[in-house]
């Protein structure tokens, strides 16, 4: 896994693009249940690829996708080209099994790759190595895996057909900024599948699920027993809107705006990336209390986007409901729970700042530098008084403190780490406080 890309590297986009959108969409949306249906309910084999027979998004419009996702300030795009069930999203050589077959008979890869071209937009393509539907593919019943005759399986003949098909997604469709690789779950390794991928498109990123190590890391959904530290490597964390599924689910229950404000705000002030993710209807059409979701936190998200993706200083302020991005005379506090009420005491930490603004609705708090009443410490200590506690408590808040000078030095980035990239020590990815 990389620590970073050099600015050279055509890959770097992804160290600067810290929020994507992620799309779930395929011939489970006909289903309205979940991309794994046939794993997860038991649909049968040909009552679920029958679904195929009846995928004719009509309202299926590239430009409205790509303006919601660019209106909500999300910078590249992570779509399903083949998930789990083997149905491909392109027109692929390698199986009938795929889209240019159903009523709509289009090529969905396609339309969408012109849509990001025309306006720069990075798109990424998931691709699952786990396939239901190849009757190569070792499908022994483990997870994420649904029993298939073991008299065809071949491991050799279904690394060609994935290497064929990454081959066309690479070829296709202009500059390709990434293969997201899901559920290796036989844990074949390959290397040469990402050295094709590198040749073929060296702007491409490829995450850590594949046939070989990755570029980065990609802990998923409810990821936050992290003792708050820095991300070592390259990290990219995924959630979706609806609770159930990342698919389009008919009767979904939504995730609240601010817990997924609060895994944007946590990952991206660590270091690292943040997929959003939603699936459209058969349709095409997104549902409405998803897009109210993703109104609400991109607009968030343009409030606070510069104070998250600032570097972390981890430890600079002591107190533990809170997370410290910044670098020279900006600290942002990103307040992961609400305040208690109207001050903040800052503990450990004695700078008084020119200005303390509260990103999110552009009010200052009154800063003042003084010892607390309610300890014996006869220390002064930073305090932010008469907050808008009481409307404080619906999104994730952000203050922004300028001092007069350059006195906040970040962390470094950290030497080890564990699976998840996190580094399970403190002392030296400590950000650092210069005497004014
Ligand atoms: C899990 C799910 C899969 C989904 C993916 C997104 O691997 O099994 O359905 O596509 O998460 O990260």
């Amino acid at each position: 896994m990389k620590k970073s890309f050099p600015e050279s590297d055509m890959r770097s986009w992804f160290t600067r693009k810290r929020c994507g959108m992620f799309i779930h969409w395929g011939i489970y949306a006909v289903g309205g249940i979940h991309e794994q249906e046939r794993w997860r309910y038991g649909t049968p084999e040909k009552v679920y690829e029958a679904y195929k027979d009846r995928f004719d998004p009509r309202k299926f419009d590239p430009a409205s996708w790509l303006d919601m996702i660019q209106e909500n300030g999300m910078e590249y795009l992570v779509f399903t080209a083949k998930h789990h069930d083997g149905f491909c999203m392109w027109d692929t050589n390698e199986t009938p099994f795929n889209v240019m077959n159903t009523p709509f008979g289009k090529d969905v890869v396609g339309m969408l790759s012109e849509e990001c071209h025309k306006r720069d937009f990075p798109l990424e393509l998931y691709y699952s190595c786990v396939d239901w539907h190849h009757k190569a593919y070792p499908n022994l019943g483990r997870h994420h895996e649904i029993e298939t005759d073991p008299a065809f399986h071949d491991m050799e003949e279904y690394m060609r057909f994935v290497k064929n098909q990454i081959r066309e997604l690479c070829t296709n469709y202009g500059t390709i900024h990434g293969i997201w690789w899901d559920m290796n779950v036989p844990g074949h390794v390959d290397e040469s599948v990402h050295e094709m991928i590198h040749s073929l498109q060296p702007c491409a990123v490829i995450n850590n699920r594949g046939y070989g190590e990755g570029d980065y890391s990609t802990p998923e959904r409810n990821f936050l027993d992290n003792g708050f530290l820095p991300f070592a490597n390259l990290t990219e964390a995924c959630d979706s809107v609806g609770m159930n599924a990342w698919s389009f689910r008919k009767d979904e229950d939504y995730f609240s705006v601010r817990k997924l404000e609060k895994q944007i705000a946590l990952y991206t002030a660590l270091g690292g990336n943040f997929l959003l993710n939603a699936g459209p209807d058969a349709e095409g059409v997104f549902p409405s209390p998803a897009k109210k979701i993703l109104r609400e936190i991109g607009k968030w998200y343009g409030q606070v986007k510069k104070a998250l993706t600032a570097p972390p200083c981890p430890g600079l302020v002591k107190n533990a409901s809170f997370l410290c991005t910044g670098e020279g005379d900006t600290l942002n506090l990103i307040l992961l729970d609400p305040p208690a009420g109207e001050t903040l005491n800052l503990e450990g930490f004695a700078i008084l700042p020119e200005e303390a603004r509260i990103l999110n609705t552009g009010e200052e708090a009154v800063a003042t530098l003084e010892p607390m009443s309610y300890t014996l410490g006869k220390e002064p200590r930073l305090r932010l008084r008469k907050l808008p506690a009481d409307r404080m408590n619906d999104s994730v808040q952000v203050i922004r403190l300028k001092f007069a000078a350059d006195v906040i030095v970040p962390a470094k980035v950290p030497e080890t780490e564990n699976r998840d990239g996190i580094r399970q020590d403190l002392s030296e990815s400590q950000g650092i406080c210069r005497d004014l």
